[in-house]
C-alpha cells in the first residue's frame, strides 16, 4: 500500500502558541511532493483543535487533525469530558486506548469499547491502541496501532520482526482495519519500518515534536 498514514501524537506538550509556531516552521519545510504518498494526521492536546483547523487547512497539502482521546459518555454532566458530539466539527481522527491512558488513567478495555462506539456514531475514524496481540480489540475499530509499552519513548523500537508477527495476528482477526505502529520512530529509523508491506503507517509521538525533525522523518521515503 503506498498512501501510508502517519499520525503524530503530541500528548501533553504544546500551548496554543508553540503549536501554531510549530505549524507556520512545518510549513516552510514541506512541499506538496514530499507528502504525495502520505496521509498525515496532527493529533494536539484538546484546548488547540478548534483553532487549528483553519491553521491546517490553509497547508498545502493540508493536514488533518485527531483528537488524543474522546469521552465514554455522549452528553451530559460529565464534568471534564469532550464528547464525540463536539469532536466531530473539529476533527476526523481520534486516538483511543493508547497505553498512556490505560496506565495514568486506569482506562479499561471497556471503557476503550464505548469510546469506540461513541466515536463511531459521530463518523471518527478510530485509531485504537493495543500493547499487544493479545490486546481485545472493538470489532468497529477503524485502525489498529501496535504499541508496546517498552518502546513508547525509550528510543529502543520494537523489531520489524515482532511487529509483522503482531501485524499477522490482527489482520487475520480483522480483515479490513489498517494496522499501524508506534514506539521510538525516528528520522534514522523510519524507512527501515516503511519498507514493511503489513504496515499501513505509523504512530509517531517524541519525533513529531520539533516542526522540523518531523519534516524531515516525513522526507525520509
Ligand atoms: P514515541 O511515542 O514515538 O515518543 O515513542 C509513540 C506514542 O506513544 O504514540
Amino acid at each position: 500500500m503506498n498512501n501510508k498514514l502517519i499520525v503524530a501524537n503530541w500528548k501533553s506538550h504544546k500551548t496554543i502558541e508553540e503549536g501554531a509556531s510549530w505549524l507556520e516552521k512545518f510549513a516552510q519545510e514541506i512541499s506538496p511532493n514530499d507528502l504525495s504518498d502520505k496521509t498525515v494526521v496532527l493529533c494536539p492536546a484538546f484546548q488547540a483543535l478548534a483553532i487549528y483547523v483553519p491553521l491546517v487547512m490553509a497547508l498545502k497539502p493540508p493536514l488533518l487533525l485527531g483528537a488524543q482521546d474522546v469521552s465514554a459518555f455522549e452528553e451530559g454532566a460529565y464534568t471534564g469530558e469532550v464528547s464525540a458530539k463536539m469532536l466531530q466539527e473539529l476533527v476526523d481522527y481520534v486516538i483511543i486506548g493508547h497505553s498512556e491512558r490505560r496506565t495514568y488513567m486506569h482506562e479499561t478495555d471497556i471503557d476503550v469499547a464505548h469510546k469506540v462506539v461513541m466515536a463511531k456514531k459521530y463518523e471518527l475514524t478510530t485509531i485504537v491502541c493495543i500493547q499487544s496481540e493479545h490486546t481485545p480489540v472493538a470489532h468497529n475499530a477503524d485502525i489498529i496501532a501496535y504499541e508496546p509499552p517498552a518502546a513508547i519513548g525509550t528510543g529502543h523500537p520494537a523489531t520489524l520482526d515482532d511487529i509483522e508477527s503482531v501485524a499477522k495476528v490482527i489482520k487475520r482477526k480483522h480483515p479490513h482495519v489498517k494496522f499501524l505502529y508506534g514506539g521510538s520512530i525516528s528520522e534514522e529509523n523510519i524507512a527501515h519500518f516503511m519498507k514493511s508491506s503489513l504496515l499501513d503507517g505509523l504512530l509517531v509521538g517524541g519525533a513529531s515534536l520539533e516542526a522540523q525533525q518531523f519534516a524531515s522523518l516525513l522526507k525520509q521515503w
